[in-house]
């Protein structure tokens, strides 16, 4: 499957105009909200882990060396924790853009606090999109993290914003949280300075 998923994701438009639509986000739409939203509320959705898998060849890397983002992979008994927005459907427009590198629009039910239930869609980069790199040793990842850089920036920064967020949320993410601490023992930084890091 081609990496640039624009084309196929705009085909699954069957939205109603007039009728928002909840998106739920595990990565950057967590934390780097760049578009209008109707309503905001913290979920998760179930049979899902959050992997480092996915390259990024146009926000976190480049098509030469490209970084390493978070994707989805089905996990039986996992949940995984994010922040729903409530948008309007024209919304998709921008998204897909955002997401074009492998991210294939898919329904899920979302699960918000208090546990009331709600259809929606996420963005999923699965392992036969053109981008996807795989499992691999948690200190490698780091590594490749820590070394890349793209147009929207470091990609360690990527990854200290999604696990400060995380950890506002409440959200426990072992995978993400190990790669953070495997990080910052490379780079000798303490916490003290990961604040400063994360602004
Ligand atoms: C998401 O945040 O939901 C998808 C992955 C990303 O854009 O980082």
């Amino acid at each position: 499957m081609t990496a640039n998923t624009i084309e196929l994701n705009r085909q699954m438009n069957s939205y109603h105009p007039d009728q928002p639509v909840w998106v739920f986000g595990y990565g950057s739409l967590i934390y780097k909200v760049d578009f209008p939203f109707i309503e905001r509320r913290a979920a998760s959705i179930e049979g899902y882990a959050r992997r480092f898998w996915q390259g990024s060849h146009d926000h976190r890397g480049t098509p030469e060396a490209p970084g390493r983002v978070v994707t989805l992979v089905e996990e039986p008994g996992a949940r995984c924790g994010g922040m729903a927005y409530l948008i309007a459907a024209e919304v998709f427009e921008h998204l897909d853009y955002r997401e074009k590198n492998g991210y294939l629009r898919v329904g899920v039910e979302l699960e918000f606090a208090g546990e009331d239930r709600q259809s929606g869609v996420v963005y999923i980069a699965r392992e036969d999109n053109g981008a996807f790199l795989g499992a691999a040793p948690e200190p490698e990842i780091a590594r490749h993290i820590a070394r890349s850089r793209g147009p929207s920036g470091c990609n360690r920064d990527y990854l200290m914003h999604l696990a400060a967020s995380l950890r506002r949320l409440g959200y426990e993410d072992e995978h993400v949280f190990r790669l953070e601490r495997y990080l910052l023992d490379d780079q000798g930084l303490d916490d003290k300075s990961l604040d400063a890091l994360i602004d």
